[in-house]
């Protein structure tokens, strides 16, 4: 049976070109500073978030742990959307290992704004409070469904965590969706962030990687925490080489990620199991509500070789990535229109 594979765009393969650019790829020490293809790497990184310093870290979650450890610590606290992955998706590491506590906000889409960030923020000024160290956001917001962060509320959370001398920081996993979807730059993006961390690993397609950007002092501390956590990986040329290929070679093609994900959601509407509407779909995440149990019709979709994620009770989540070509997306939404669910 043929596997069409929607659960993430994390599942890609390293394509035999990636793969020559690692094989091939000039390393050295990394935990010195000394492998030239990792210092490539976070001078490309610096170049496209505008940052002073960058620093290649093995995943997402070590990325966005980091700054949530330079920041913790006993009485500060973060505010951060429900949907959050680093409240959902990342073990807790925000509570138990930054020892931070989690403020979170119930937002359309996962999408903070000023005022309801507002709402929240604490100061120690009061002895039994905990102060409001950093802001988090998700752009693109996965449980949100792909959506993009509208500059305009970016700038004004970052204008107001300045006012109040809090740390704003981007989760950006998929920043370059984002990028690509609103037709700006990720520097015109990150403009507005004191850090930002971006994933290599998902419709980037690259194996592994992550890489975080911020102010010079910020990565030099990095850089120790990374260490401290297992992360001071020694001739990881050979992975940020991967990294390196996909965003020399890959960024243009999200936008076929994004036009396969509306495909899929208008034949969601054209199916019997759920719907969705097509406008929210901004990237490469298609979350649709079914009409019943979303475990019945995941089930199913599995029974014929269709691979999706079970995001609630009555939630499905199919993503697109690079490895499914358009035909592969055209013999799905054929399955999607026609299954009796
Ligand atoms: C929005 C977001 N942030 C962070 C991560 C964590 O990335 P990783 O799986 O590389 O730890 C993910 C992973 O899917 C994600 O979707």
């Amino acid at each position: 049976m043929k596997i069409y594979d929607f659960r993430s765009d994390t599942i890609t393969k390293p394509s035999d070109a990636m793969r020559k650019a690692m094989y091939e790829a000039e390393v050295g020490d990394n935990v010195y500073g000394e492998d030239v293809t990792v210092n490539k790497l976070q001078d490309m990184a610096c170049e496209i978030t505008g940052k002073e310093a960058a620093l290649f870290v093995s995943s997402g979650t070590m990325g966005n742990l980091i700054p949530l450890m330079i920041l913790g610590g006993y009485r500060k606290s973060l505010i951060t959307d429900t949907e959050s992955h680093i409240v959902h998706y990342e073990l807790s590491g925000v509570a138990s290992i930054a020892s931070l506590m989690p403020v979170t906000i119930e937002a359309e889409k996962g999408i903070l704004n000023k005022d309801l960030v507002s709402k929240v923020i604490a100061t120690n000024e009061d002895y039994s409070m905990s102060n409001t160290v950093m802001i988090s956001v998700e752009n693109t917001h996965n449980r949100g469904g792909g959506i993009c962060y509208p500059i305009e509320t970016l700038k004004e959370l970052f204008k107001f965590s300045k006012e109040n001398d809090i740390h704003f920081h981007i989760d950006g996993a998929r920043i370059f969706n984002a990028s690509v979807a609103q037709k700006i730059s990720v520097k015109e993006i990150t403009k507005y962030t004191d850090t930002v961390t971006f994933c290599l690993s998902k419709g980037l397609g690259a194996p592994i990687g992550s890489v975080l950007c911020g102010p010079k002092e910020f990565i030099e501390e990095a850089m120790s925490i990374r260490k401290l956590i297992g992360g001071g990986l020694r001739q990881s040329g050979i992975v940020a080489a991967g990294g390196i290929y996909a965003l020399e070679n890959h960024i243009a093609d999200l936008e076929i990620d994004h036009k396969n994900a509306k495909d899929i959601a208008n034949a969601i509407n054209e199916g019997s199991f759920a719907k969705i509407n097509v406008a929210d779909v901004e990237t490469n995440i298609v979350i649709c509500d079914t009409f019943d149990d979303a475990q019945v019709a995941y089930e199913k979709f599995k029974s014929v070789g269709v691979r999706t994620i079970v995001f609630g009770k009555k939630k499905l989540r199919f993503v697109t990535h690079r490895d499914l070509t358009s035909s592969d997306v055209k013999e799905t939404c054929e399955i999607i229109k026609s299954l009796k669910v």
